[in-house]
């Protein structure tokens, strides 16, 4: 194929940012030992923020958007891949300073895939996407701080999100007590349904609040930050851990130490863009057993490639519930 389609962003000289879905030659792409026939792809927060223009995602100009896709190998000079062979990629930049994931071809380093595991395809892969592999990521990061279901109930913070939505339904099938916070209280029938077993308005949790109140949470994932993760802390039982790795009310943190030095919190930091190979793939494997694959089918909307541009900046104002994938 010479011409394939993508979604590209550009910028013009006055730093205007603009999106099309157009055209673009194979001789074109950006250098990498591996191509790749995208199969499906995904709708990330940071996808919206990339597309949208309302972050500084993307840093090389023009850009193909897109931070995640499953595919098939079409042409390889990476030792560790061959034509024909399922991959995943999340993450390294791809989408930002790498053409990514919204076009029909991809060229990237081989070191940069994984290999798609047993038992996922190439939908489920995308519906998991970086936001359920990331939730994977902070599962991991609770269980090796030691919480286990029978310290306490956990928090999950931005419920009905991507990373929401799949680390309750990772968290309840792992046995634990999940309190889910939401601003849409609306679909508590939806977040039970993923094994939430209580649900919390989040204006409970995102207004300035004191250092330290009741211990309510053993752990907890959020994917929110500044005021929410603040109280979030405050209010983690002694010797309890939060797995922090979304800022989708702000950037900040205002918290003071006190939960950290009166009752020995930690708050551990989960970085999905850069994580070694090696636990990326403990996290797919772990994914392939410990995520309900009918609850994934449940929260996961389907929508053609076509609607790619306007699901990112759906996904920015907070209308989407679940994860979204779109099919090649
Ligand atoms: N560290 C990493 O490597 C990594 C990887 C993936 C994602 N992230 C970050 O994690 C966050 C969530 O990603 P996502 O893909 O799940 O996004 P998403 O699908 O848009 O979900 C974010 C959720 O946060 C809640 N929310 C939105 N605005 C809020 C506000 N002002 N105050 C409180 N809650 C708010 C909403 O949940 P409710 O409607 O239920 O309230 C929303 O659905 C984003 O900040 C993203 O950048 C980080």
């Amino acid at each position: 194929m010479s011409n394939f389609k993508a979604v590209l962003i550009s910028r013009d000289e006055d730093k205007k940012q603009s999106v099309e879905m157009t055209e673009i030659s194979t001789d074109d792409m950006m250098e990498g030992d591996v191509t790749v026939a995208v199969e499906a792809t995904t709708v990330n927060y940071k996808d919206g923020l990339a597309i949208t223009g309302k972050s500084p995602v993307v840093r090389h100009w023009p850009m193909v958007p897109g931070i995640d896709f499953a595919g098939k190998v079409l042409e390889s000079s990476n030792p560790n891949f061959a034509e024909g062979d399922d991959v995943i990629l999340n993450g390294w930049g791809v989408g930002e300073t790498h053409w990514g994931a919204y076009a029909e071809r991809a060229r990237v380093n081989g070191d940069w895939l994984i290999k798609r595991p047993d038992g996922i395809s190439a939908k489920q892969a995308m519906s998991i996407g970086t936001a359920g592999y990331t939730a994977m990521l902070c599962v991991m990061a609770l269980e090796s701080h030691q919480i286990t279901p029978d310290r306490g109930p956990v928090i999950v913070t931005g419920a009905n999100g991507g990373v929401g939505s799949v680390a309750i339904s990772i968290l309840s099938k792992l046995g634990y007590h999940v309190i889910a916070s939401t601003g849409r209280t609306d679909e508590e029938a939806f977040l039970k349904e993923l094994g939430a077993a209580e649900i919390i308005d989040r204006n409970e949790l995102s207004e300035p609040g004191r250092p330290m109140g009741k211990e309510r949470w053993a752990g907890g994932v959020d994917a929110v930050g500044s005021h929410t993760l603040a109280n979030v802390l405050g209010q983690t039982k002694y010797g309890g851990a939060i797995a922090a790795c979304g800022l989708a009310q702000g950037f900040d943190l205002p918290a003071t130490v006190m939960p950290f030095i009166l009752r020995g919190v930690s708050l551990l930091g989960v970085d999905s863009v850069q994580a070694p190979k090696a636990i990326r793939e403990m996290a797919w494997s772990r994914l392939a057993t410990d995520l309900d694959m009918g609850k994934l089918e449940s929260l996961t909307t389907e929508i053609g490639f076509d609607d790619l541009i306007g699901a990112a900046s759906d996904i920015v104002e907070g209308k989407i519930r679940g994860r979204v994938v779109a099919m090649m």
